[in-house]
């Protein structure tokens, strides 16, 4: 494991972050949110993000320094995500870093995004390559070895939405409040799962490849069919629905995993483990299924805290810090990318 002290800067989606990390040890985590923001619109703006971020970057480096209690001076590396991501957000967070290392001296360091989610049980666990992570969130759905800081090789993923927007839609068709996913949870925990059988798409099709917006049609077919039938939607139908579609999730995700399980497996891993990170791996169900499967398989489940499952800089400043340490940098030309698959 590397020992460097890296500042790490974050501005993809709808989080204005900054970090410092040293090794292992996250020494400060700033992580501005924009909800209230967005949130007469139903979604993240892309140009509200791109003023926001350019507003609260600086805020953000300024509190992360701070709160580490150190100084750019005695910081190692600049690291930055510079894709993939909402345009205007990577562009602001490359200007930043690029300025700060400009002003500094400092080696700066272009991040993926993804890389720094998939790189998080390192930081959090300390887990060897190679391993198996879930990644789910809003905007991301799809199984990855992490095979070395540069090496990942991706099993498959969604092919359309992924599960956190299909909860958020879900939330948005019963009339419960945003974020979706646990006010969806919350419902469903007094649901019967068996009353409406929602599909789970593509679980006869081999590979791990995943569909989910198709569930949000057939539940809104239902729910439509309940409003027509009996004249409006009960509160025990909106349990019920919420439980009916979180197992339909919940089940698609575990029968995937298994598959990805039997691949990974056949690489017969020294420590094999398996970790999940996205918002939607704050999920109860999800995460108890999941958990089960693995210790059935007898691989390691490693579930981070939220706080790094979520967007957030220290991720980025740790994966900086892995990459630096291999002789990584970039020059003032690192751009900006809206796509960047791993
Ligand atoms: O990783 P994240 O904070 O942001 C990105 O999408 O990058 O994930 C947010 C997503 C939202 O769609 C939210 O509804 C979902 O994660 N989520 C959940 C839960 N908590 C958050 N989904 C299911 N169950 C939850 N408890
Ligand atoms: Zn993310």
């Amino acid at each position: 494991q590397p020992s460097f002290t890296v500042l790490g800067i974050e501005s993809s989606c709808d989080d204005t972050a900054a970090a410092v990390v040293r090794g292992r040890n996250i020494l400060s985590s700033i992580v501005l949110g924009q909800t209230e923001l967005h949130a007469a619109f139903g979604g993240v703006v892309p140009e509200i993000a791109a003023r926001a971020h350019a507003e609260k970057l600086d805020i953000a480096v300024a509190e992360a320094l701070k709160a580490a209690d150190t100084s750019l001076s005695e910081i190692d590396a600049i690291a930055v995500t510079s894709g993939p991501g909402l345009i205007g957000g990577v562009l602001s967070g490359v200007m930043t870093a690029k300025g700060l290392s400009a002003g500094s001296g400092k080696p700066l360091v272009g991040v993926n995004h993804l890389a720094g989610h998939a790189l998080t049980p390192r930081l959090t666990d300390g887990l060897e390559f190679p391993y198996l992570m879930l990644l789910v969130s809003g905007g991301h759905c799809q199984f990855l070895i992490v095979k070395s800081v540069e090496e990942f090789q991706r099993l498959g993923g969604t092919i359309d939405d992924a599960p956190g927007e299909a909860f958020d839609k879900t939330a948005r068709l019963l009339g419960l409040p945003q974020p979706g996913g646990p006010s969806v949870e919350q419902n469903a925990r007094t649901g019967d799962e068996k009353r409406f059988r929602l599909p789970r798409p593509l679980l006869d099709q081999e590979g791990c490849d995943m569909s989910f917006s198709g569930l949000k049609t057939a539940l809104l077919r239902q729910r439509d069919k309940l409003v027509k039938e009996q004249d409006g939607l009960y509160e025990q139908d909106r349990f019920d629905l919420c439980a009916g579609f979180q197992a339909a999730v919940r089940d698609v995700l575990a029968e995937k995993t298994r598959r990805a399980l039997e691949v990974y497996l056949e690489m017969a891993p020294a420590k094999p483990a398996f970790a999940i990170a996205g918002g939607v791996a704050a999920n109860g169900a999800i995460r108890e299924k999941l958990q089960a499967l693995c210790d059935e398989k007898g691989v390691a489940f490693i579930a981070p805290p939220l706080a790094l499952c979520t967007d957030n800089a220290a991720m980025i400043a740790y994966a900086g810090q892995e990459l630096f340490s291999k002789g990584v940098t970039h020059d003032m030309s690192l751009s900006a990318r809206p796509r960047w698959p791993l």
